[in-house]
């Protein structure tokens, strides 16, 4: 892939939209997460210190093209002025004479925020009219919102095709660090895929067996693998209408070549709560009442060997319910030793996607590994091997 570099544009004077991903987790209109606002930083500093006019495109939730009060994005801007240590003007509409207006009155290096992309439906239906609309405010166009290059519409594909366009420091560093996980990493590499369903996987658990050295499959999608191999998983959580899928997927990753970690022993319980009583079971041990909610000790020992073992790690999927104490143990163990893993350079471990971001916390880990992706969606279908429109409109 080849971009444009930011670090060579000509910025003076010139007015940058920068599409960014403000869509942050938000209770009675504070903000209760900002690492989106933190990572969107860097770009903004360096367009502003080289005396770029800063023009901020963000969503916020899915209004579904109308004026939605609650879902404007106002609240972000005192939060992103205080983290910016600058002030950042705000445009009640992302079109139109009241953006142009603020833009205008920007002073070179100045940031302003504009409302909502999604008030307006051409925003999602990449509109030509709208990206029109859009482009009249900019001379250049930045991506730096990952997390939202998954969806093709007017502020990140629209854009990225009808202005100079250039892929932001943090969409730069995120692409390097999946590049490095999964385009072209150093071998052996190793996958983990957790989470509770098979039938949300599929299309990424088929290119990760194409691609990997080894899989690990934790989480309630490790009961339908093994049912599928006539164990018995009780009252587990387990997709029986899957079975065919799952011996498919583990013919394939014979076929292949890589070798699927699956349980071995498995924690389980009779009641889905935190500090219920529960046992450590084989697998031809477990009864009808019986839940796993974790994988077991030995279960562990090996995958933490098969990270011993990789140059690479990359894992979307908590392993067992880490939000029930005793049962993120597994999930912990593993974040733990990736993490110093990581820490000491002898692996290059990337994670994201879904609650694998909030297990990590969990872990109290992110800060070691190689990389955290926050991108949800845009994570997974990266995963599944899918062109991502807003990143493919960026290459030249
Ligand atoms: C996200 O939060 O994953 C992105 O901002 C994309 O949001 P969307 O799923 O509403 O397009």
């Amino acid at each position: 892939m080849t971009f444009r570099n930011l670090e060579t544009a000509d910025l003076a004077g010139r007015r940058a939209l920068v599409r960014v991903d403000f869509n942050v987790p938000m209770e009675d209109g504070r903000i209760t997460d900002d690492t989106r606002l933190v990572s969107a930083l860097p770009t903004i500093r360096f367009l502003s210190l080289a005396g770029a006019r800063v023009v901020l495109l963000a969503h916020f939730d899915r209004p579904k093209g109308r004026r939605t009060p609650e879902m404007s994005l106002k609240p972000v801007v005192e939060p992103l002025a205080a983290l910016l240590g600058a002030p950042v003007a705000f445009a009640d509409d992302c079109i139109g004479p009241d953006a142009a207006a603020v833009i205008e009155a920007l002073p070179a290096g100045g940031v302003c925020l504009l409302e909502n992309l999604r008030f307006h439906a051409g925003e999602e239906d990449n509109e030509a009219a709208f990206v029109e609309a859009l482009a009249a405010n900019g001379d250049l166009f930045v991506n730096d919102a990952f997390s939202a290059a998954h969806r093709a519409h007017a502020s990140t594909e629209g854009l990225a095709k009808r202005l100079p366009a250039y892929p932001g420091l943090a969409m730069r560093r995120e692409l390097d660090a999946l590049d490095a996980a999964l385009g072209n990493p150093k071998r052996p590499v190793l996958g983990i895929v957790g989470g509770s369903k098979v039938s949300t996987k599929l299309d990424l658990l088929n290119n990760l067996v194409a691609k990997l050295d080894r899989l690990a499959i934790g989480g309630g999608m490790a009961n339908t693998f093994l049912a599928a191999q006539g164990i018995d998983v009780g009252a587990s959580l387990c997709e029986h209408d899957l079975g065919e899928t799952a011996r498919e997927i583990m013919a394939s990753a014979k076929t292949a070549g890589c070798e699927l970690l699956l349980p071995v022993d498995v924690v389980t319980a009779e009641e889905f709560k935190a500090g219920a009583p529960h046992r450590i079971q084989g697998l031809d041990a477990i009864g009808p009442a019986d839940r796993i909610l974790d994988a077991g000790p030995e279960t562990s020992r090996r995958l933490l060997a098969a990270m011993d073992a990789s140059a690479t790690l990359i894992w979307n999927g908590p392993l067992g319910v880490f939000e029930l104490s005793p049962f993120d143990a597994a999930t912990v163990a593993a974040a733990t030793h990736a993490a110093a893993l990581a820490k000491a350079g002898k692996i290059v471990a990337v994670a994201g996607g879904g609650d694998t971001v909030a297990a990590l916390n969990h872990a109290g880990v992110v800060d070691d590994m190689t990389f955290v992706s926050t991108a949800g969606g845009a994570f997974l279908e990266w995963m599944e091997g899918k062109t991502l429109p807003g990143v493919a409109a960026l290459e030249v």
